[in-house]
């Protein structure tokens, strides 16, 4: 059956609401494409009121592309592509909660992200999204001639070592330690997006660990001012979930921030995570410098 969708924009730089459709059934293929286009023009979109089986949201999400089964975090039995994102009353720490793109860690990272919410503390639990087209695109000429020329080396090895952040210990989660080498990606600075032209920046604070064939200490110095500028508050929004919602974001151009600000309550979601194309592959594994 064919489903009619509006699109409302929820902030100047990126984010819009869709609605007009029901996400559970088997979509037509031409709603499929303008949701396609709708996410990579607007970046991440955002559905309410849908009511999702893990089957169902892995339906879904398949029609994007293959779906990813995280290499740390253990997925649902039976369903390993839908990994739960709980946040238990009694963890202190939630997943997710700093700026990040995801799976940028892997040699061909991941396109874009599903996350639907089931239950919701009563305040805070929100995600920040922070468009990184729009950072790439405040920059000056002469910095973004100096970018187009980078790479950046990518691990999950400060994340998910025992140490990281990612690893510590979740009530309802099960994420493992990656102790240990587990690889080292190249990827560029400046991505353009295979579907839009248009060019984003491609570095974050979790997973980028230095400038390809620079010092620690020059990488350092670039990369924390980058970050600075990259989640300047006019280049994000921010989304307030409510059981039922959905979320889906482009990671090629996105940054996400999933606030922790709500001690002594359950939050739990399911996420899918839509694997690459081609165009995405980084390039061979690196030594370490
Ligand atoms: C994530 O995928 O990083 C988690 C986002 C969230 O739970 O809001």
């Amino acid at each position: 059956m064919s489903q009619t969708l509006t699109i409302r924009r929820v902030a100047g730089a990126l984010g819009a609401e869709l609605s007009g459709v029901d996400l559970s059934q088997h979509l037509p293929d031409e709603t499929i494409a303008a949701i396609r286009q709708a996410l990579v023009e607007h970046q991440v979109i955002f559905f309410r009121d849908q009511d999702l089986t893990p089957a169902q949201q892995v339906a879904f999400g398949a029609r994007f592309g293959p779906l990813n089964i995280h290499p740390y975090v253990t997925g649902m039995a039976g369903q390993p592509e839908v990994m739960e994102i709980i946040k238990e009353p009694t963890d202190k720490i939630n997943f997710g909660g700093g700026w990040h793109s995801d799976m940028s860690f892997l040699e061909t990272p991941a396109i874009g992200s599903i996350l639907y919410a089931l239950e919701l503390p009563e305040y805070g639990g929100d995600t920040l999204f922070a468009s990184q087209a729009a950072a790439y695109d405040a920059l000056s000429e002469g910095l973004k001639r100096t970018l187009e020329g980078l790479n950046a080396v990518h691990s999950a090895a400060r994340e998910y070592s025992s140490s990281g952040h990612s690893a510590q210990k979740r009530g309802g989660m099960q994420v493992a330690e990656a102790d240990g080498y587990v690889g080292e990606y190249v990827h560029p600075m400046v991505l353009t997006h295979p579907e839009t032209g248009r060019k984003a920046l491609y570095v974050n604070p979790a997973f980028t660990i230095r400038i390809e064939g620079w010092k620690s200490t020059e990488s350092k110095a670039l990369l924390e001012y980058l970050y600075q500028h990259c989640r300047y508050e006019g280049f994000t929004c921010r989304f307030a979930w409510a059981r039922g919602s959905v979320a889906f974001w482009d990671n090629r151009s996105v940054w996400h921030f999933a606030l922790n600000d709500y001690p002594g309550q359950r939050r739990h979601m399911r996420r899918v995570t839509v694997d690459p194309w081609p165009v995405m592959a980084g390039r061979a594994r690196v030594a370490a410098e």
